[in-house]
């Protein structure tokens, strides 16, 4: 059984945080922003809009594009990293809002790279016989964000996308993937306060455990290496080189490891997918946000080689080599 990527829907919410905006909030600036990260403005999510709120609404989109109805989901696969609750998984919430059949459910968690692992997972699921399955890459990370932390509340915005994922007959989508993780560096992002370790207790929530902690300046650089080794192997498993690859979606974290990834790969700029000027880190959101913005604009058309790298929390990174 072959892999086909049916359609693509996305969504972010409406309010808009500016870097002017932050001006107000920190000691930062738009020249600090901007020149450091590449982010001139994020979506975030309103007080009462949880991550399975923005994946109902992506689903739909992706539904709606392909002309099925969502009795006919087989499978539905939330990558977040910021679920509605530790538990149920915002996959069983999405699977009821959207009227799916009493279908396999389930979240993962694997950072920035979670819908990358999502795709590998439901070509299995493919494989062993599944069709119609739901990848969403969804985060809501701005209510995990410390908005008196400079160092990280500048760079997270909010959104979801999805990707539905059918059985065919015809030509593999995926041509390659590749998968990898290193937990010895965990300490370096991380949300403390909440799980298992440190449950949540007026202690650590003074000592406000529940928001995200990052040392970028180290994340940076492991980022910088393996998204370069994820592209590399992942385009080795399909014996393509980088000057056949029509365009490369990365996660959207930081337009220096953007830039420092294609330099590395040789891969020349108006081949790269850049959109997080507008929407800042999306976390899981950020590539199908990217590949559904691609399809739309025309960017990505039929047949076209499109290469998709990320590298996220954990830490995990990873590729996958998609034929349009
Ligand atoms: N405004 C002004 N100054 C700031 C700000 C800010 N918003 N934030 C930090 N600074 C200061 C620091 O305090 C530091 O000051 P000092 O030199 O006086 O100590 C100085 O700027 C430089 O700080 P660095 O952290 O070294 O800055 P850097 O150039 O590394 O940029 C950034 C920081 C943007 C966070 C970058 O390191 C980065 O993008 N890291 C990677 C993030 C990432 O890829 N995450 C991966 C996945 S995310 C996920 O999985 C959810």
């Amino acid at each position: 059984m072959k892999t086909s990527l049916a359609a693509i829907g996305s969504y972010t919410p409406e309010k808009i945080l500016t870097n002017a905006d932050f001006e107000k909030m920190v000691d930062t600036s738009d020249e600090w922003i901007r020149t450091r990260s590449g982010i001139r403005e994020r979506h975030i999510a309103a007080d009462d809009q949880a991550t399975s709120d923005l994946s109902v609404i992506a689903s739909k989109r992706a539904l709606e594009a392909a002309h099925l109805s969502p009795k006919h989901v087989q499978a539905i696969i939330v990558a977040t990293a910021t679920p509605d609750m530790l538990f149920p998984s915002t996959a069983c919430l999405v699977q009821t809002r959207i009227g799916a059949p009493h279908v396999i459910s389930f979240d993962i968690s694997a950072g920035c790279t979670g819908f990358l692992y999502g795709l590998a997972i439901a070509e299995s699921l493919v494989k062993s016989g599944y069709d119609n399955i739901l990848v969403i890459g969804a985060d809501t990370l701005s209510k995990i964000t410390d908005y008196t932390d400079r160092t990280t509340c500048v760079l997270f915005g909010d959104g979801a996308g999805a990707a539905l994922i059918k059985r065919t007959e015809l030509e593999d989508c995926i041509l390659s993937s590749y998968f990898a993780a290193d937990g010895s560096s965990w300490q370096l992002l991380q949300q403390p306060g909440g799980g298992s370790r440190i449950p949540a207790s007026h202690d650590s929530v003074d000592k406000r455990l529940h928001y995200i902690k990052m040392q970028g300046n180290e994340v940076f650089k492991l980022a910088v290496r393996a998204m370069s080794e994820a592209a590399l192997k992942t385009l080795k498993k399909a014996s393509i080189s980088t000057s056949q690859i029509d365009l490369l979606i990365p996660h959207q974290a930081n337009i220096r490891i953007i830039e420092a990834s294609a330099k590395r790969l040789h891969i020349p700029a108006e081949k790269v997918l850049v959109n997080l000027d507008r929407y800042g880190n999306t976390s899981a959101a950020s590539i199908p946000i990217a590949l559904d913005q691609a399809i739309r604009e025309g960017r990505a058309k039929k047949g076209d080689l499109i290469l998709m790298i990320a590298f996220g929390a954990g830490f995990t990174w990873g590729g996958v080599l998609l034929r349009y």
